[in-house]
C-alpha cells in the first residue's frame, strides 16, 4: 500500500470517489434546496485532461476503485468520453469503474458507458410511486416528443414520461446490459417512503438488484430531524415481520452497508448505516471534488486545492506529498457517530458549498 494513501489509523485509501459536476436534474429535498444552489463557475471545475492526471496519479498508488459522481454526473456532457480515457487506468490497476446517478439521463448513455468500461452502477431511488417521486426530487415528469415514421408522412406523438419511469427504465437497462452489481439507493425517510421499504425488498424477488436503504443524513439547509431519521434496525424488524426466512449474507470489509437477502429471491437489500452504526474504522474512500478538492471524508470541511496546483504544473512528486499530509490528517470518525443515544445528538453537518458531494 501506498504510503501516502494511508492514514494514521492505518486505512489504505484504495476507492477514490470524483465528483465530475455540482449540477443535477433533480432537487431532491434531502439534498438540495428548491431553488439550487450557487454553481462554481466552470473554469474552476476541473477539466478532461485534469481529471485523468489525478485519476492516474491515484492509481500509480494503490486505487483500485473510481467511482464517478455528482451531482448528476451524467450531466457532464463528456462523461462517455471520460469513462472510456478511465476505462484504459484498468491496465495499471484499477479494477472497477463504477458511476452514481439518479438515472433520469442515463439509459440512452448506458450502452456506450458499458462498452467504455463501466464495471458498476448505483441508482438512486427513494419511492415506487411516481407522484410521490415528483414530490421528493421536486421535478415534474419531462416531455418527450417520440417521432413515428411512416413511408410518406411522419407522425408526432407526445408522451409524458415520468422521472420514475425513467429511472426504471434505467436500471432495467443497466441489468439487461450485464452491468454488475446494479445497486439502488435509497433514502429512507420517516412519513415519507418509510412505508415502502417491504416493496423495495419485494423488487429483489425478480429483479438482479441490490437495494440500499440508506440512514438520512444531516447536512446544512437539508432539514434533517430527528423525526424523519429512521435507524436500520426498525426497518430490518419490519422487513423480518413480512419475510421469515432473511437471511443475512457476508459483508466485505470496506463495504458501506450490510447486506441481506431472502432466500429464493434474486436480488439483495441491504442498509447504509452512517448514523446508527458508522463505518468510519474501514473507511477506505478519498474523495474530489468538481472544483478540484481533495475530501478524505464525506463529513468535515478540511478540503485541499488540488487544481490550482495541477495548474501551477506541480510535479506528481510534491502534489502526492501535499495528498499524503491531507490524508494523514484524517480524523478517526465523524463527531456525531459515537453519540447514537435518546435523544440523538449530531453535532456535524456535511458540509458542502451546495448541497450533497455524492
Ligand atoms: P459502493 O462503491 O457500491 O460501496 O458505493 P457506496 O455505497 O459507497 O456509494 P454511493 O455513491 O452509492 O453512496 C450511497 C450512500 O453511501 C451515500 O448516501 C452515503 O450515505 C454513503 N456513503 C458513501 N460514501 C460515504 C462515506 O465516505 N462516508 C459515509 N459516512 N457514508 C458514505
Ligand atoms: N442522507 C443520505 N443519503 C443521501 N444522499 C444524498 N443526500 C443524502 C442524505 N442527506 C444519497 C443519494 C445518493 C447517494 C450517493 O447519496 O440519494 O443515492
Ligand atoms: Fe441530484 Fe442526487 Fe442531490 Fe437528488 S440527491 S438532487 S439526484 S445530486
Amino acid at each position: 500500500f501506498s504510503k501516502f494513501l494511508t492514514d494514521r489509523f492505518d486505512r489504505h485509501h484504495t476507492y477514490l470517489r470524483i465528483s465530475l459536476t455540482e449540477k443535477c436534474n433533480l432537487r431532491c429535498t434531502y439534498c438540495m434546496p428548491a431553488e439550487g444552489v450557487d454553481l462554481t463557475p466552470s473554469h474552476k471545475l476541473l477539466s478532461f485532461e485534469e481529471i485523468i492526471r489525478i485519476a492516474r496519479l491515484f492509481v500509480s498508488q494503490g486505487v483500485n476503485k473510481i467511482r464517478l459522481t455528482g451531482g448528476e454526473p451524467t450531466v457532464r456532457s463528456d462523461i462517455i468520453n471520460l469513462v472510456g480515457e478511465l476505462g484504459k487506468l484498468k491496465s495499471q490497476g484499477l479494477q472497477t469503474l463504477a458511476i452514481t446517478s439518479n438515472g433520469i439521463a442515463l439509459k440512452r448513455k448506458l450502452p456506450r458507458l458499458a462498452e467504455n468500461g463501466l464495471s458498476s452502477l448505483n441508482i438512486s431511488l427513494d419511492t415506487l410511486d411516481p407522484f410521490k417521486f415528483e414530490l421528493i426530487t421536486r421535478r415534474k415528469g419531462t416531455l418527450d416528443e417520440i417521432i413515428l415514421r411512416h413511408t410518406d408522412s411522419r407522425l408526432l406523438i407526445r408522451q409524458n414520461i415520468s422521472g420514475f419511469e425513467r429511472v426504471m427504465e434505467s436500471i432495467e437497462q443497466a441489468i439487461s446490459l450485464g452491468i454488475k452489481p446494479v445497486k439502488v439507493n435509497c433514502v429512507v425517510m420517516r412519513g415519507v417512503n418509510d412505508q415502502e421499504v417491504v416493496d423495495f425488498v419485494e423488487l429483489t424477488r425478480t429483479m438482479a438488484i441490490d437495494v440500499r436503504f440508506i440512514e438520512y443524513m444531516p447536512f446544512d439547509g437539508n432539514k434533517w430531524n430527528e423525526k424523519k431519521f429512521v435507524p436500520y434496525k426498525e426497518l430490518l424488524d419490519n422487513i423480518r415481520n413480512k419475510y421469515h426466512n432473511v437471511t443475512k449474507l457476508f459483508d466485505d470489509s470496506n463495504d458501506t452497508s450490510k447486506a441481506y437477502h431472502i432466500p429464493e429471491f434474486v436480488g439483495r437489500f441491504g442498509f447504509i448505516t452512517s448514523m446508527s452504526d458508522h463505518f468510519c474504522g474501514s473507511c477506505n474512500r478519498l474523495r474530489i471534488t468538481a472544483d478540484g478538492n481533495l475530501k478524505v471524508c464525506l463529513f468535515g470541511n478540511a478540503e485541499v486545492n488540488l487544481r490550482d496546483l495541477l495548474r501551477e504544473n506541480i510535479p506528481d512528486q510534491q502534489l502526492l506529498d501535499i495528498i499524503g499530509a491531507a490524508v494523514k490528517n484524517k480524523k478517526k470518525q465523524h463527531a456525531g457517530s459515537h453519540m447514537y443515544h435518546r435523544p440523538l445528538v449530531f453535532n456535524q453537518l456535511i458540509s458542502s458549498p451546495f448541497g450533497y458531494t455524492h
